[in-house]
């Protein structure tokens, strides 16, 4: 991590190298890293930048996707400069190991009522896109003012379960990619920067 720890948050509000994990301090489960800190928290803010503009004077309602959207809910919202709300979804996709199998299963449902109201889901990855593709027809079923999808990271397998994704932070390759909310057997997902697991952790 580049940034020097003179004890000031960044513009996305974290603090300096005492507070955070970061690529260099577990190299060896790296095979490379594919976004740094710095990356990600700029293209956050050229998003919400254009969240901003294209939802200006409208009410706004962020659906982070539990677990892994947590980092981008909380860098996101905070980079944006209109007011909005925020709500959360769990779900888990019923099929063996890491495969998706696009049955979804609601572990915890909107707090809220979205009849009227303009929904953006916030994702951390799509990798087939099969969850996505639930959550719209289910989300879509609930009468919302418009409902859009913004997620931080798209694999190539995605594009083929037609989900419209308004806006994409990096589209990347189809491999094994932890840090940033992204998980292997629930660890790493306080990694600040991306990178592609090493097979020796998963193997
Ligand atoms: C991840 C991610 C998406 C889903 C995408 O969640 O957050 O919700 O997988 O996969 P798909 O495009 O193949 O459907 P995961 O089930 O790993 O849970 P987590 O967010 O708790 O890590």
């Amino acid at each position: 991590m580049d940034k020097a720890d003179d004890g000031r948050p960044d513009a996305l509000g974290r603090y300096g190298k005492l507070c955070v994990v970061d690529d260099t301090q577990i190299s060896d489960d790296l095979t490379r890293v594919l976004f740094t800190t710095e990356q990600i928290a700029g293209r956050m803010i050229e998003l919400a930048a254009e969240i901003d503009r294209d939802y200006a004077g409208k009410d706004l309602l962020l659906v982070g996707v539990l677990n892994g959207a947590v980092m981008v809910m909380a860098d996101l919202s905070r980079a944006l400069t209109m007011h909005c709300k925020m709500d959360w979804m769990a779900v888990t996709s019923y099929g063996s190991g890491t495969q998706s199998s696009g049955v979804v299963r609601i572990l915890k449902d909107l707090s809220t009522d979205i009849t009227g109201v303009h929904v953006l889901v916030v994702e951390d990855i799509i990798d087939t896109g099969l969850t996505l593709s639930y959550l719209v027809s289910n989300l879509l079923s609930r009468g919302p003012a418009s409902l859009k999808i913004m997620t931080a990271f798209r694999k190539p397998e995605a594009e083929q379960n037609a989900v419209e994704v308004a806006y994409v932070g990096f589209d990347i390759p189809n491999e094994f990619v932890v840090g940033y909310g992204l998980d292997y057997d629930g660890r790493y997902r306080n990694l600040t920067s991306v990178g592609a697991l090493s097979p020796h952790v998963y193997s």
